[in-house]
């Protein structure tokens, strides 16, 4: 089923959904098990705090950046938040990185093809030249969906999830 979705950035206040979702163990599982020490970052969960006294400063300086882009991604249907995307740019290099990221309880309905449509769409919008993103080998429906929409694979690098080797792929999309 393809689901019909907008892109929408937060108002500092709507930040609620973001620390629901960084706070949720079965969302933030794909972040579990690193060996990266920042502030709030929970190794066991890959939960990150984001507690309210951040949102404001958050908003004004993250989302007022001209080389950020974050958005919700807002199920026009619903009108549930169903996940987030963003990517950063650099602006000598015209590259950026991006990540997207479904809610736990909407995985596997089909909001990941259509969000990602969007923010390619943004990319080109912003400059973007080239939109990147390191995915581990083992999340094979997310990479098919980043080679459907013209992402190419450039490299791999080994990383280690709960001490274990995991091959990540470097994947980018020319735009
Ligand atoms: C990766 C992620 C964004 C996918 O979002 P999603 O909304 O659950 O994905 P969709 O429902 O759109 O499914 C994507 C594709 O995978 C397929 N798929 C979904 N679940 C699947 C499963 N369990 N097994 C096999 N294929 C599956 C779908 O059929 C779809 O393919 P299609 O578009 O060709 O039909 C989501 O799982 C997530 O947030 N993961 C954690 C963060 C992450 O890995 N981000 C991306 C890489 S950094």
């Amino acid at each position: 089923m393809k689901q019909k979705v907008t892109l929408h950035v937060p108002t500092a206040q709507e930040l609620w959904f973001r620390e629901k979702c960084m706070s949720d163990p079965l969302t933030m599982e794909y972040n579990a098990g690193y060996d990266v020490s920042y502030e709030g970052y929970h190794r066991d969960t890959g939960c990150i705090d984001f507690p309210e006294y951040k949102w404001q400063d958050w908003a004004e300086t993250k989302l007022t950046n001209p080389n950020f882009f974050y958005a919700y991604i807002l199920d026009q249907t619903t009108g549930n938040f169903v996940g987030y995307c963003n990517f950063n740019k650099n602006p000598e290099t015209g590259k950026a990185t991006m990540g997207i990221v479904i809610k736990s309880e909407f995985h596997g309905k089909g909001y990941m093809r259509p969000a990602m449509e969007l923010l390619l769409e943004k990319a080109k919008e912003k400059g973007v030249k080239t939109l990147t993103d390191t995915v581990p080998e083992t999340r094979e429906h997310a990479l098919k969906v980043f080679f459907d929409l013209g992402f190419e694979k450039v490299g791999e690098f080994m990383s280690k999830k709960f001490d274990q080797p995991e091959v990540v792929a470097e994947i980018e999309r020319r735009i």
